[in-house]
């Protein structure tokens, strides 16, 4: 279980996220739906301490941090309970696949090579890239990057993974293989964040949908209700102009 609590963060004077609260429960995959600038990587990157919360309390299991007085532990214990994969993937260029993936766990777990070398295959051969892996980001197509990715945050175990616009920059024909890939590990059951436009992929495989707006979460529910039954002006005029083809009453 993950709850947020009270949340803030500010750039200078802006201040980008006002006093965010979310519980997402384990096995739960919650989508993070919202205009660009409502604050949504920035929440993500909150959550794992890439960026320094103003103050608020996030909280994972039985593990708590106050990010007023977080200490240096407390935020390296923090990371290693949650994954990010991000946008645009953020590999290492020098590194093959296999190598991408492997890094965490000789770094972060500290597994013998043979080990951390086992698993990467594995998780390798899951995303649908055993035999990629040898081959360089470069080498690799928008799809196969970002399945690295999801292959590099799954090696780390983690209790959540945070999941930024993970198809935004690819090509529309790569998009459906990564989300197959999301998919298949949501079955599984493991707990995800996932900020994404994809409308389908939302409606099928979140278990709760948010909506934030200008640094706060407006609207929030099942699939159906904030798809179907959207309660917030705000949150109707969001889908309709993402989703023209259906009709809201506003
Ligand atoms: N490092 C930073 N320094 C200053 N302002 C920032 C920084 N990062 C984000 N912001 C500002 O915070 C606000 C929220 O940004 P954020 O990237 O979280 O939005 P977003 O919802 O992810 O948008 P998008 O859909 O475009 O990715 C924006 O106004 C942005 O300009
Ligand atoms: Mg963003």
């Amino acid at each position: 279980m993950i709850k947020l609590k009270q949340i803030s963060k500010s750039f200078g004077r802006h201040q980008v996220l006002k006093n965010i609260d979310l519980a997402v429960a384990k096995g739960e995959v919650v989508v993070i739906l919202g205009p660009s600038g409502s604050g949504k990587t920035t929440l993500l990157r909150c959550v794992n301490y890439l960026e320094k919360p103003g103050g608020g309390e996030i909280a994972i299991g039985d593990f708590k941090l106050d990010c007023r007085h977080a200490r240096k532990k407390d935020i390296h214990q923090l990371r290693q309970k949650t994954a990010m994969v991000f946008q645009q993937y953020n590999l290492f260029r020098h590194k093959t696949a296999l190598e991408n993936v492997m890094e965490g766990l000789l770094i972060v777990k500290k597994l013998p090579k043979e080990e951390a070398r086992k698993k990467s295959i594995a998780l390798l051969e899951k995303v649908g890239l055993g035999a990629k892996l040898d081959a360089y980001p470069s080498q690799l197509s928008g799809g196969q990057q970002q399945r690295v990715g999801i292959a590099r945050a799954l090696a780390l175990e983690p209790e959540v993974i945070l999941f930024d616009e993970p198809t935004s920059a690819l090509d529309p024909e790569l998009v459906g293989e990564v989300l197959a890939v999301i998919r298949k590990i949501a079955k599984e059951g493991i707990t995800m964040i996932v900020v994404t436009h994809e409308m389908g992929f939302a409606r099928d495989v979140a278990n709760h949908v948010v909506f934030m707006d200008g640094g706060v979460i407006v609207e929030e529910g099942t699939p159906t209700e904030v798809f179907n039954h959207p309660r917030e002006e705000r949150t109707k005029q969001f889908l309709k102009r993402i989703t023209p083809e259906l009709n809201y009453s506003i």
